[in-house]
């Protein structure tokens, strides 16, 4: 089938969760996109691995298994939403060597090489569009790239996973399982084809990295992030959470060291006081907290993850790069050239909380609190709860530095009084803010 004259051919790799909205919202939307981009949009191929099987939206003709074939073809536009590292690389790789210009909501992908994708992209004249690989529907990278190019970006915060937010919601307000809760998230399209890059803070992780790198204009990869998931948190965790007015939540933190020279990225989960904006962030929705010089705090907030709504953005970068194929425009390109050094989440400034199993005699809270001021860590709070010859110690600090915090607990871990250490957590945002 050969496209109209004027139109802009759209090539499709992947018609799962994603893909299928994309090619049922091209369909949808076709007069808008039309009108919007001053041509036609035209899908001319969607490549699946098993073409037989039929799709809703998706017109059986166009479905193949060729994907070399489609990726490599000469579309205006090649969408890929396939996910993973391998054959997604090559196949974009191989789509802007023949002039594609490409829109990928591929996270892990850009976030171990990105810099491979922009270069083809600078060889090849193409563009490299990449909204929906970060927070789902909520406009985020295109403010970054384009209308906070002008401000210095101190602080980039957030919820960025919906898999982990439904769980955490769902364990918090229902005291769910984690397994079922998990269950529920895949059904609802919202996990990876893996869950455990979810569970794991792999998938926020690659997400930090793309906010980082965009935000502080410095090549920042998965590997440079700090990196825990929730796979550890308890149900006993939740519950003390609740009890000090907190909530738990899966953060993803860029954010400017203290003398501006780098660079600190890290995915982990964190008590937030309830009475904090992010707290209120429910089910798969995603917020991100974006502090800038002169621009100030702002908050993007919206569906995170789901079919329609990653489709949005998707056909958002779609647009964009048809635009430029009917005017002759480019998008942005990479921009690193600040260079920052990325440093370790020791350098890092954070609140603890530490459930502590302990000792009930005299001298045991003395011990506990010198191993604290050996590290140079102030205690904000400590709660006790008796039970027979042990004691429950509930320790809340104010701010030190990771590394310090972390060797408070290495010092708790050796201390005779203390029989086990049931539990450490980051605590983020004052109460009250
Ligand atoms: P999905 O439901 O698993 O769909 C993947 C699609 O790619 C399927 O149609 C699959 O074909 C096809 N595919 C995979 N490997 C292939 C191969 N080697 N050759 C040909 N076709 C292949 O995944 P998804 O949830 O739509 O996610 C797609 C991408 O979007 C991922 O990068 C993901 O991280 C990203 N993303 C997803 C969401 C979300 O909420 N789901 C949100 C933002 C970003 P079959 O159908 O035949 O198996
Ligand atoms: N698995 C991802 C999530 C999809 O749960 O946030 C959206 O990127």
């Amino acid at each position: 089938m050969s496209a109209a004259p004027n139109a802009v051919t759209v090539a499709l790799l992947g018609g799962g969760t994603v893909g299928a909205q994309v090619a049922r919202l091209l369909e949808a939307n076709a007069a808008d996109l039309a009108a919007r981009v001053g041509a036609p949009l035209e899908l001319v191929g969607v490549a699946v691995r098993d073409a037989a099987r039929p799709r809703e939206g998706v017109p059986q003709a166009l479905l193949t298994d060729d994907t070399a074939g489609l990726a490599g073809r000469g579309a205006d536009i090649v969408v890929e939403v396939m996910g993973g590292i391998e054959p997604a690389r090559s196949l974009i790789l191989a789509a802007m060597a023949a002039g594609s210009s490409v829109v990928t909501a591929n996270k892990a992908l850009l976030a171990a090489d990105g810099a491979t994708l922009y270069r083809a992209a600078a060889e090849n004249g193409v563009d490299l569009y990449f909204e929906a690989s970060v927070a789902g529907a909520i406009p985020l990278l295109r403010p970054l790239r384009e209308s906070l190019a002008g401000d210095r970006v101190l602080k980039v915060l957030g919820i960025v996973n919906g898999t982990t937010n439904f769980i955490l919601t769902k364990m918090d307000e229902e005291g769910a399982d984690y397994g079922a809760a998990l269950a529920e998230a895949q059904a609802l399209g919202y996990a990876e084809a893996d869950p455990t890059a979810d569970v794991g803070g792999l998938d926020a992780a690659a997400k930090a990295a793309i906010l980082a790198e965009l935000a502080f204009h410095t090549r920042v990869t998965s590997e440079d992030v700090s990196c825990e998931g929730i796979t550890e948190v308890t149900a006993f965790d939740v519950q003390a959470a609740r009890d000090m007015g907190f909530v738990i939540k899966l953060l993803a933190v860029a954010e400017s060291t203290g003398d501006g020279g780098g660079v600190i990225v890290r995915v982990h989960p964190a008590m937030v006081p309830r009475d904090h904006p992010l707290a209120s962030v429910r089910d798969a929705f995603n917020a991100v907290f974006v502090e800038a010089e002169s621009a100030g705090q702002m908050m993007f907030y919206g569906r995170g993850a789901g079919g329609a709504p990653t489709a949005s953005a998707v056909l958002g970068d779609v647009v964009a790069a048809a635009r430029n194929r009917v005017s002759g425009g480019r998008g942005p390109g990479e921009s690193t050239y600040a260079d920052l050094e990325v440093r370790s989440i020791d350098d890092a400034m954070t609140r603890y909380y530490v459930n502590l199993d302990v000792a009930d005699r005299p001298g045991v809270l003395a011990a506990i609190a010198q191993a604290f001021a050996d590290e140079g860590v102030s205690i904000q709070v400590v709660r006790q709860d008796g039970h027979g010859d042990d004691a429950g110690l509930i320790v809340r600090t104010h701010v030190a530095s990771d590394g310090a915090l972390r060797r408070t607990v290495e010092r708790l871990r050796t201390l005779d009084a203390v029989k086990q250490v049931l539990g450490v957590m980051r605590v983020e945002g004052e109460p009250g803010t």
